[in-house]
């Protein structure tokens, strides 16, 4: 049989994010209470990094070990991918010596062709164009504060980038709304963000109007891992983005605040919003770990009951 994999937000249905939830709760209060669980004993995660990371590396190989496996390594500095053996080669020889396979990179084709030849799942770390395993935490930490997400109007602001594309897949999967606002020459383009149809986000050329009466508020970096030599010009063209107190003030008191991270206070969020009450980048941040170990659970196992 094929491997699954988890290249896109939009390759689980609604279904299994809800099994995947339902697993995440269980596995996390049984961290939280130290409780052993090993259901990947002698199992064996590949992380394959081209860009630097400091959660997504952290949560995945602390993930596998808390479930009893092993997480190896590369980058492309040190192994012979960065010197042109074919991602297809890659992708055959790696995975017939682990388990599973995690990667971070730049175009999503490069993800796409490494599962083509994969035998085992490939979950994708972060690409130029989505990063399903961030909005995954996100959506878990949304219930976690608030309830159902279905329905709910999620502000973002700033750059149509890997996590807005992502949000907005994940509009269609969960059915809410996504209020986005970016500066002029860099909105959605809705085929890169691969969405079926227009029906579950609206565009504002007014930041404030796109936070007002948001149950959700959420940014990310004005200039992405890749998109370094544009950084001086972004710097410019996104000023008038920044998710500062006035935004958040018409958001309304209950809306909550989010950031992937890494954040750069003063630029797309004022020290004020992301060190303020609505904040809740650290539970985003943690959740990292438990919603991954879910999905690695889920795709090495298949759908495991909880008792
Ligand atoms: N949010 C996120 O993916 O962080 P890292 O780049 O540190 O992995
Ligand atoms: N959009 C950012 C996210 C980092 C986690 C980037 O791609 O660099």
């Amino acid at each position: 049989m094929a491997a699954r994999h988890y290249l896109q937000f939009k390759d689980f249905t609604l279904a299994e994010y809800e099994h995947l939830f339902a697993r995440t709760r269980w596995i996390k209060e049984r961290f939280k209470r130290y409780e052993r669980y090993w259901p990947l004993a002698d199992r064996t995660l590949v992380m394959i990094f081209e860009k630097a990371s400091t959660r997504t590396r952290l949560s995945f190989e602390a993930g596998m070990h808390q479930l009893g496996g092993a997480a190896i390594y590369l980058n492309t500095r040190d192994s012979q991918l960065g010197r042109g053996e074919p991602v297809e080669d890659a992708g055959q020889v790696i995975s017939r010596m682990c388990d599973l396979v995690m990667i971070r990179t730049f175009e999503q084709s490069i993800v796409e062709r490494f599962a083509r030849t994969s035998r085992v799942p490939v979950i994708n770390g972060l690409t130029n164009e989505y990063h399903p395993c961030q909005i995954l935490a996100d959506i878990y930490t949304f219930i976690e504060h608030r309830g159902s997400i279905r329905g709910r109007t999620v502000a973002w602001i700033g750059d149509s980038n890997n996590v807005c594309n992502t949000w907005l897949q994940a509009a269609e999967v969960f059915d809410f709304n996504v209020h986005v606002s970016t500066p002029p020459g860099y909105e959605v383009e809705p085929e890169r963000a691969g969405l079926y149809d227009h029906s579950h986000y609206e565009e504002f050329t007014d930041p404030m109007r796109a936070a007002e009466g948001a149950d959700l508020v959420t940014t990310d970096v004005w200039t992405s891992m890749g998109f370094e030599a544009e950084n001086e010009e972004r710097l410019k063209d996104f000023e008038d983005w920044q998710v500062d107190e006035d935004m958040m003030r018409a958001a309304g008191p209950k809306a909550l605040f989010m950031h992937c991270l890494p954040a750069h206070r003063g630029e797309e969020v004022a020290a004020g919003v992301i060190d303020g009450a609505q904040s809740v980048v650290w539970d985003e941040a943690e959740n990292r770990l438990h919603t991954q170990k879910a999905l690695m659970e889920f795709l090495v196992l298949g759908q495991v009951e909880t008792a």
